[in-house]
């Protein structure tokens, strides 16, 4: 394997290419550290947008020792461009036992032509022995011409990180039981909205999934059951504050990014503006569930108003003792998508929990 990096860009933001010249195709990530067999390494999950906004292609892996030159894990969850591909091997493999009607709504999430595959997170249990992978699932299909108006959350599981992932489903999440409730566009017909989402593993094993919902008004953070592929409560009997809450309520954030650090658990996330980038903020609290501190925003040099041209999407927690921290960004292309750039840069800490993202050009993290 060829190591051409030894430094990130930052927000000098330069193309980034894996370790056979390829663009590197993995917006919306995550990075992770994984053992497998006694190997340590990185993985780095995200939106491949090799063709743009759509035909969406799905979700790809890249496998890194130093978290500067990546390979080319390939496409882990693949999307269909009719049903009749449910007939080809691999598909066969992954759902050839479902009946006719299970594949038809299996098709609506991984219909490239149409949907929407965004943000995907991924999760390593350690009871099932599978890897499980959230993703922001949408897009049209008959009867809905919106891209964001299905808003749910899609779940799919392998034995590897290199997939293949199989779709479970898509579900609509926890939600605020009292139908005169403020939810913004999505009102209490779309109760359960998911869009931007992530993930965050606890010490304990507990994981929970953080999303924009009520129509992007509120941050929903909910636990997850003990395979983490659907919810820890049936929603319809979800208790608020136990089994879920619901965190800076409209206040419009998206773009979440939780971690542990220390003695404290930090959430990142940006405003709504959709490609453009705005202020990033982030709180911090002593359980994932909350109840969050705000902060504010953690930028502090020029070009703070726009989080320096990005919006977070996952933080690596390189090495707590030493005070590594990266904060993984997009800066997004809106009229080349796939071109979107990565800008990842240092995190530092100061006291009291404060926080301060640096804008950095050609560096390193050791
Ligand atoms: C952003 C969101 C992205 C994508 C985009 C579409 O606000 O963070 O993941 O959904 O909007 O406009």
């Amino acid at each position: 394997m060829e190591n051409r990096y030894g430094s990130f860009s930052g927000t000098a933001d330069a193309f980034w290419y894996d370790t056979e010249g390829k663009l590197i195709q993995a917006h919306g990530g995550q990075v992770q550290k994984f053992v497998i067999n006694g190997r340590e390494k990185w993985y780095w999950i995200g939106e491949d947008k090799t063709y743009g906004y759509r035909p969406c292609s799905g979700i790809r892996m890249y496998s890194s020792d130093d978290l500067y030159n990546w390979k080319d894990e390939g496409i882990v969850l693949r999307t269909m461009g009719s049903v009749d591909e449910f007939e080809d091997e691999y598909f066969k493999i992954l759902y050839g036992t479902l009946s006719l009607e299970e594949k038809e709504a299996i098709f609506t999430d991984l219909d490239k032509n149409n949907c929407v595959i965004e943000r995907p997170k991924m999760l390593y249990n350690e009871k099932t022995g599978k890897y499980v992978v959230w993703f922001h699932a949408d897009g049209r299909f008959p009867g809905c011409s919106g891209d964001y108006d299905k808003a749910k959350a899609g779940v799919a599981v392998s034995d590897s990180p290199k997939g293949p992932f199989r779709l479970l489903g898509s579900y609509k999440l926890n939600y605020h039981n009292d139908p005169n409730g403020e939810y913004g566009f999505d009102g209490w017909e779309k109760r359960g909205s998911v869009r931007d989402l992530n993930l965050f593993l606890d010490r304990d094993k507990t994981a929970y999934v953080i999303y924009s919902s009520e129509g992007n008004r509120t941050t929903f953070i909910s636990k997850l059951n003990e395979e983490y592929t659907n919810l820890a409560a049936d929603r319809d009997k979800a208790v608020e504050g136990k089994d879920f809450t619901r965190n800076f309520i409209g206040e419009f954030r998206e773009a979440h990014a939780m971690f542990f650090y220390r003695d404290k658990y930090y959430l990142m996330n940006s405003g709504c503006t959709a490609w453009s980038p705005n202020p990033a903020r982030y709180a911090v609290a002593d359980h994932p569930l909350g109840p969050w501190t705000e902060m504010g925003n953690p930028c502090i040099e020029e070009g703070r108003e726009t989080t320096y041209g990005t919006q977070s999407t996952c933080i690596i927690v390189v090495d707590e003792e030493k005070g590594i921290c990266i904060y993984m960004g997009d800066r997004w292309r809106e009229e080349d998508l796939g071109k979107s750039g990565y800008v990842w840069l240092p995190l530092v800490f100061g006291p009291k929990y404060g926080m301060a993202l640096k804008k950095e050009e050609n560096w390193s993290y050791e």
